[in-house]
């Protein structure tokens, strides 16, 4: 791998969403938030991205007078503008005199103006009039030497169902079955009699009619897919026909539900994310850290490549049920935790806290006191400060020997299967606990979906894979076949794509590689909990660990046992099994097991295949170690989330980017400490 530097860039970004229009009766304002903005060694501004009203104030009138009085200036003052196409908000003269803009929810109901990001994705009128603008846009910014990249629109997100988005729909169907047949038969609709005469039949999902045919559910989450990525396209052709070179990007969201973003990602030049931790809303940070530091492996491994941090908050949000401020030294480390994971950038919203409506109480850098001698803007002028030491960083890869997958389209099919477990059942919390395990040994992941190759890991992790899909079970048999770790879990390899079950045993075609048949699978009360253990001398632990939720009862076929159940009518079953096949091996695990489990199984396997973090520190706390590297250097980054000092010894001298020193020996990190290090190749 090479240097990937996004925009040619040697530095890392600093910015904001910044919403000029609405101080348009404060003249003075810009200036002033100017010379605040290069205190903080701001170098980028998203701007535009709820203006059309103020572009366009009547339909055909626009006035882009005050855009370009602010892009020039924040240009001649060394900071540029990602420059949003402003779709995500239309205007209400557009809605009154197009109605069909509006969006129709999935009971049919259209929808009044008001709020946001809720236009019709197919709308004609709405591509027309998006068009326009955006082709007004570009006429006058695609060129402007301030425009870094374009941000297109806002956090797209949520579905119609008005009868124009039915009418996509069911063209989406018909070239995908090409017969009404082939649907039926996918869908298996002659359960309950619900089998389809003719395409015309079909209606998106709704909860005064169809929700039970699950192939359906999962097509129309697939259309939606499809259909905001066709709006999205929309949008970019129209940019990119001024400046094919202006790169592209909307702002993605955390573990989003409503779309496929590996498909979607496919048509981002580079992805950017929105990222608002719950930081210091439980005990610890542990949960959190782990928590957020997945969601920016998953922004990086989407396109494999450095990602923008195009929103967070620098000190809390005011739409989650409390407001808990970032406290001392969060700032920086959370900061710097995206920049771990692969961010080029790092961005807030928002500049400048607004006036009225419903994000005046929001966190902001510059506050109702309009200054930056607040404890808030001070926290980001000294980030800015930081990180204008990093820019070597610009542009580097993660090498990660690890894959996790966390597939959305999997996702879906969980979520809609009736059974085993229809109460807390959640796909992202089971996953996210083998990713705690990865953070706390301080091991880079790259988080993927099932369409991903393998090739170049040593071991992936694929738990609750209930629907196999994109030829996964050929993939994974080649892959251990090759000499890979493969790990499974319960409730793995149930349906096919079109969420039909597999005949002849779960986990269906993932059975020869796993070497188990599973026959059954017993689902737990929240306050119960059967018990495992190991028996294989291999993992050399006496513990025993609780396991929750599902319980799955296997057999092993070509597999061997290496721990099982202590209770119940399924005491001495396989709880963990492992099938030597080809040159590698392929892990079972029964249950939803307790964390510990996790660490100390996952920490025995990353033995065995040699991988650990460049320290060499294990640690099963809330300290990670994350590298990222280029052609010369190796960058180390030591996040110590714990509320308590952490001792750590270095095995090496490395070259501190905070102080320019060189450091070696036993260091104490201080609560939400963090050290960024570099060490050359
Ligand atoms: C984001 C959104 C911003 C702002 C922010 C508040 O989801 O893109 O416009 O609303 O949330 O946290």
């Amino acid at each position: 791998m090479t240097t990937n530097t996004l925009f040619n860039q040697n530095i890392i970004f600093h910015g904001a969403d910044y919403n000029p229009e609405q101080w348009l009766d404060y003249p003075d304002i810009l200036e002033k938030d100017i010379q605040m903005m290069k205190e903080c060694n701001c170098t980028v501004m998203s701007v535009g991205i709820f203006s059309w009203s103020v572009l366009e104030k009547q339909e055909g009138d626009f006035d882009f007078s005050f855009l370009e009085n602010v892009i020039n200036k924040l240009y001649e003052n060394g900071i540029k503008v990602f420059l949003a196409t402003p779709s995500g908000a239309r205007p209400q003269w557009l809605a009154q005199k197009y109605p069909e803009v509006l969006r129709v929810d999935r009971n049919r109901v259209r929808q009044l103006f008001g709020k946001r990001h809720n236009h019709c994705p197919s709308s004609t009128i709405y591509r027309q009039k998006v068009a326009i603008i955006n082709e007004q846009l570009a006429k006058r910014f695609a060129h402007h030497p301030g425009v870094l990249a374009w941000h297109i629109s806002n956090e797209y997100g949520g579905e119609c169902h008005c009868p124009l988005c039915q009418e996509k729909f069911r063209e989406f169907l018909k070239d995908k079955y090409k017969s009404i047949d082939n649907l039926n038969k996918a869908y298996w609709s002659t359960f309950w009699s619900h089998s389809y005469n003719d395409f015309e039949q079909i209606q998106s999902p709704s909860d005064i009619g169809e929700s039970d045919v699950h192939a359906l559910n999962l097509d129309w989450k697939r259309f939606t897919t499809k259909n905001v990525i066709d709006f999205f396209e929309h949008e970019k052709s129209v940019v990119k026909k001024f400046n094919p070179n202006l790169k592209v990007t909307t702002n993605f969201m955390e573990f989003f539900y409503d779309y496929d973003y590996f498909e979607f990602a496919k048509s981002l030049d580079f992805i950017s994310w929105d990222s608002y931790p719950k930081w210091h809303f439980y005990k610890d940070e542990k949960y959190t850290a782990s928590y957020t530091a997945m969601n920016h492996d998953l922004m990086r491994s989407y396109k494999m490549q450095p990602f923008v941090l195009m929103e967070s908050t620098p000190s809390s949000t005011n739409w989650r049920e409390l407001s808990v401020l970032k406290k001392p030294k969060m700032h920086r480390l959370s900061s710097i935790q995206a920049l771990a994971h692969g961010a080029d950038s790092i961005q807030y919203f928002q500049w400048r806290k607004s006036r009225g409506s419903s994000e005046k109480l929001h966190g902001a850098v510059v506050d109702h006191v309009g200054h930056i001698q607040t404890r808030v803007g001070q926290d980001v002028k000294n980030l800015g400060l930081d990180l204008l030491k990093y820019g070597p960083i610009a542009g580097s890869y993660t090498n990660s020997k690890v894959a996790l997958v966390f597939d959305t389209q999997n996702r879906w099919a969980i979520d809609d299967c009736q059974g085993p477990r229809n109460m807390g059942f959640d796909y992202l919390k089971m996953t996210h606990s083998i990713y705690q395990a990865l953070w706390s040994l301080g091991i880079n992941v790259d988080v993927i979906d099932q369409s991903c190759i393998l090739d170049k890991y040593k071991i992936v992790f694929a738990p609750v894979n209930y629907m196999l899909r994109d030829n996964w079970a050929n993939k994974v048999e080649s892959f251990v076949k090759q000499g890979g770790f493969y790990v499974s879990s319960y409730f793995s390899g149930y349906v096919d794509e079109n969420d039909l079950c597999y005949l002849g045993g779960f986990p269906g075609p993932l059975k020869d590689v796993l070497g188990i048949w599973e026959e059954e699978i017993d689902s737990l009360p929240d306050d119960e909990y059967n018990l495992v253990q190991f028996s294989s001398k291999d993992f050399n632990y006496t513990k025993e660990y609780k396991a929750r939720e599902l319980c799955s009862l296997i057999h092993t076929t070509t597999a061997k046992s290496l721990a099982y159940f202590k209770c119940d009518f399924y005491k001495n079953y396989c709880a963990v099994s492992v099938n030597e096949y080809g040159k590698g091996r392929a892990y079972h695990i029964s249950s939803y097991m307790e964390d510990d489990f996790y660490y100390d199984f996952i920490s025995t396997l990353l033995d065995e295949l040699k991988i650990h973090n460049i320290l060499g520190i294990k640690s099963n706390d809330a300290l990670h170690i994350q590298t990222r590297e280029n052609e010369q250097s190796i960058f180390v980054f030591v996040q110590n989330f714990n509320n308590y000092p952490k001792d750590i010894m270095l095995n090496d001298k490395y070259l501190s980017l905070d102080t320019n020193n060189t450091i070696e020996g036993g260091i104490t990190l201080e609560p939400y400490e963090v050290l960024v290090l570099k060490k050359d190749k």
